[in-house]
C-alpha cells in the first residue's frame, strides 16, 4: 500500500522520530507536518493541543495517509486518546517517556526525565510514574528554553550546553544513571548530553522504538508497502515560518529540506 505515513510534531522535534521511520521503512512515502505557527505546545492547555492536532489530522487525512505518527510526547499527553476515539477508523502511534524501560535499567534505582512541562504535568505521565516507578525516585525538568533553541538551530551553541549543564549535573549528583529523553526535539542535543554524562549514564531515546512499533502495525494490519520505492517522497510542511523550519531542519538531518507553508485555519 503506497499510501504514505504522516507524522506531526509541534516544530522540527519529531523529525528525530521520522529519521529512524526513514531508516526502518525505506519504501514508505512519509508527509512530515511541523506546527511551527504554534510552538512550542510544553506550555499550552489540553484544549488548545486538541485543536491543534485535530487540524493537523485533517490535514493528513486529506493527503489519504494510512498511519498517523504523533511524534510528539506533548501532544500524544495532551491528544491522543482523543484523536483515537474521535478518528476511530485511523490507525495512530503515540510517544511517551520511556519509564518502563528507564525503571528496568537504573542500577541506581534513579532516573532523570526531560520533558515539557505539559508532558510532566499530564494525566498521562502520572499514570506511567504511577506504574513501573515505586520504587524508583524521578527527578523531572522542563529544560525551559531548549525547545527554542533546537528550532532556531542552535542546538550546538554554548548558551545550549549551559542550559543542558544546569540540568544534567544537579541529576548526576542525585545519582541519576538513565536519562529519559520525553521530548522528541531532546535527541538533537544527545551529543551534549552525553559528554556532559560523561559515561556515568545512559540516555534513553524512544525514537528507534516508535520507528519499530511502526513497522509492527503497518504489518499487522497488511498496510505497508511491499513494493520497492527507490524513489520514495517525503513531503514536509511547516505553518510558520518555511525558511526557518527549512534551515534547521537541513541543518539537524543533514540534507536539503525544503518545506512548504501549510495554513491550518
Ligand atoms: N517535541 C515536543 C514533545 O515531544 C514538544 C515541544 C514543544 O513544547 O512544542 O513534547
Amino acid at each position: 500500500m503506497t499510501f504514505p505515513i504522516g507524522i506531526f510534531d509541534s516544530g522540527v522535534g519529531g523529525l528525530s522520530v521520522l529519521q529512524e521511520i526513514a531508516l526502518v521503512l525505506p519504501n514508505e512515502n512519509l508527509i512530515y507536518v511541523g506546527d511551527t505557527e504554534n510552538i512550542p505546545y510544553g506550555n499550552k492547555s489540553v484544549n488548545e493541543i486538541r485543536l491543534f492536532a485535530d487540524r493537523i489530522v485533517q490535514f493528513l487525512l486529506s493527503h489519504h495517509v494510512k498511519i498517523i505518527v504523533v511524534a510528539c510526547n506533548t501532544a500524544s499527553a495532551a491528544a491522543l486518546t482523543w484523536l483515537r476515539e474521535k478518528y476511530s477508523e485511523m490507525l495512530f502511534i503515540g510517544i511517551e517517556p520511556a519509564i518502563k524501560p528507564g525503571v528496568k535499567s537504573s542500577e541506581n534505582k534513579c532516573i532523570g526525565v526531560l520533558a515539557t512541562e505539559h508532558t510532566l504535568n499530564s494525566e498521562r505521565y502520572f499514570s506511567l510514574v504511577k506504574r513501573y516507578s515505586s520504587e524508583t525516585t524521578l527527578y523531572q525538568d522542563p529544560c525551559l528554553g531548549l525547545v527554542s533553541k533546537i528550532e532556531n538551530g542552535k542546538h550546538r551553541d554554548t548558551e545550549t550546553q549551559k542550559l543542558l549543564e544546569k540540568v544534567i549535573y544537579p541529576m548526576l549528583e542525585k545519582g541519576v544513571d538513565i536519562f529519559i529523553l520525553g521530548c522528541t526535539h531532546y535527541p538533537f542535543v544527545k551529543d551534549i548530553i552525553e559528554k556532559l554524562i560523561n559515561n556515568n549514564g545512559i540516555i534513553i531515546n524512544p525514537a528507534p522504538a516508535i520507528a519499530e512499533q511502526t513497522q509492527r502495525i503497518l504489518k499487522i494490519n497488511k498496510i505497508n508497502n511491499k513494493e520497492i520505492n527507490k524513489n520514495r517522497r517525503v513531503d514536509f510542511f511547516a505553518t510558520g515560518n518555511i525558511d526557518t523550519f527549512s534551515r534547521t531542519a537541513t541543518n539537524l538531518l543533514n540534507q536539503e529540506i525544503i518545506a512548504t507553508k501549510l495554513n491550518l485555519h
